[in-house]
């Protein structure tokens, strides 16, 4: 028998959005007149990888949520939002506690990265499929220093630099395990891979777009609006 391979999408949306400084939590903010949350739901739910996509909201958010589901009728492979906690690791924590026994992978996306193309989310679930863990990540144009009390300590040849993006998709059992590990020794990854890596597990990189960028602060968002405006240009003179 074949193993069934059914991957959902966690996209989490429970952050506060403070260095955004909106009127609003991040993830109902909008971007070309729709909510970040729901351009990233729709991306994932385009891409032909993914069989279910879990907003992870913060507990006050039902209502704006209730507000937003009105506009969702078209993404069919919706599931009810979990809710999530106080760190990103919290709130990633309660979506995988809450994913069906059929699920064999997860993909974990910020709802801040609106931009994330369906093809790229075909790729990296694809890599995740062959090797396990893989994730999204641009190769950066800085030099990197890791610096300690405003002294380099280290340069990192560039070439061997990326920055993280999401998705990063996993097999369930692995991230169940880094998660388990993670609060065993009291580590708060800023991402996925870092608590995977932990367990000593090899992470796949899958070179992404750096127009897959993640809505931090004002400026972000500005940059995200002009980038969606421009996709749209691009299709209309398809
Ligand atoms: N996130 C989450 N639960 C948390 C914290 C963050 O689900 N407890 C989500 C955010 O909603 C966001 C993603 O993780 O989509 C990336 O986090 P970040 O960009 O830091 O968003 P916020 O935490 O909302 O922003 P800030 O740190 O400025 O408050
Ligand atoms: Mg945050």
């Amino acid at each position: 028998m074949v193993p069934s391979m059914s991957v959902a999408a966690l996209v989490l949306a429970a952050g506060r959005g403070e260095r955004l400084g909106a009127d609003r939590p991040k993830a109902f903010v909008q971007v070309a007149g729709r909510a970040l949350l729901l351009h990233a739901l729709e991306a994932l739910a385009a891409s032909q990888e993914i069989d279910q996509v879990i907003p992870v909201l913060g507990q006050n958010d039902r209502p704006a949520w209730g507000e937003l589901a009105l506009q969702l009728d078209s993404i069919s492979k919706l599931s009810d939002p979990i809710i999530g906690g106080a760190e990103r690791q919290d709130s990633m924590a309660a979506g995988l506690a809450a994913l069906a026994a059929d699920v064999s992978h997860v993909a974990v996306h910020d709802a801040a990265r609106p931009l994330v193309s369906p093809a790229d989310v075909d790729r990296v679930v694809q890599a995740a499929k062959r090797a396990g863990a893989a994730i999204l990540a641009v190769p950066v144009r800085d030099t990197i220093k890791r610096v300690r009390a405003g002294r380099i300590v280290e340069t990192p040849p560039r070439s061997e630099c990326f920055a993280a993006q999401t998705p990063q998709v996993f097999e369930v059992g692995i991230l169940r395990e880094a998660l388990a590990k993670a609060a065993l020794d009291g580590r708060i990854g800023t991402d996925e891979a870092e608590i995977v890596e932990a367990l000593g597990i090899e992470v796949c990189v899958v070179e992404g777009d750096p127009g897959n960028i993640k809505v931090t602060d004002a400026d972000d968002l500005l940059l995200a609006e002009r980038l969606l405006a421009g996709r749209r240009e691009g299709s209309a003179a398809e």
